[in-house]
């Protein structure tokens, strides 16, 4: 079922409903990235990452509760393709320290779409008005920045090797 949008706020609950969508995907699919990795250190942060993920869907759903609406049943289509493209990618290596590698890569393109949906929606929240939203979303938004940044700083040997910083 796809929502009409006439305000800004009915934009505001429509991208929250993706957010809502993609944390729900994610959610379901991190465990089988976490059975992928042979790095501990990679391994734990997927993990945390999970547990952290949990507690977002509640944030977010209290937010819906709050104001009377519903997170609703659609699907981003963008994050079951991003997670089915690093699937795809994932299965066709054998190497295990490049199957690591591949995670972070496939990690990090989530990351930042999930950061350029909480930006918009933290701003959305705040150019409505609303009294908590905007530090409960750009509380989330910094949690997954957070999150983008340890990706890339994992502590594996063979990754601080292939993977330089950006001059
Ligand atoms: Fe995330």
């Amino acid at each position: 079922m796809t929502t009409t949008i006439h305000t800004p706020r009915d934009l505001f609950f429509d991208q929250l409903r993706e957010i809502h969508s993609m944390e729900v995907q994610l959610c379901q699919s991190m465990p089988d990235l976490v059975a992928l990795c042979t790095n501990e250190s990679l391994r734990e942060l997927l993990e945390n990452h999970i547990r952290q993920i949990g507690i977002q869907i509640a944030e977010i759903a209290a937010i819906f509760e709050r104001h009377g609406q519903s997170p609703g049943g659609d699907t981003c289509k963008v994050i079951a393709g991003l997670i089915e493209r690093g699937t795809t990618h994932l299965e066709a290596v054998e190497v295990p320290h490049t199957r690591d590698l591949i995670v972070i890569a496939h990690c990090l393109r989530i990351e930042h779409y999930e950061m350029a949906a909480y930006e918009i929606t933290t701003r959305l929240a705040g150019g409505l008005g609303m009294m908590r939203e905007p530090a409960i979303l750009g509380e989330l938004h910094a949690e997954e920045k957070a999150m983008a940044f340890l990706l890339l700083k994992w502590d594996s040997p063979a990754a601080t090797k292939v993977i330089s910083p950006i001059q």
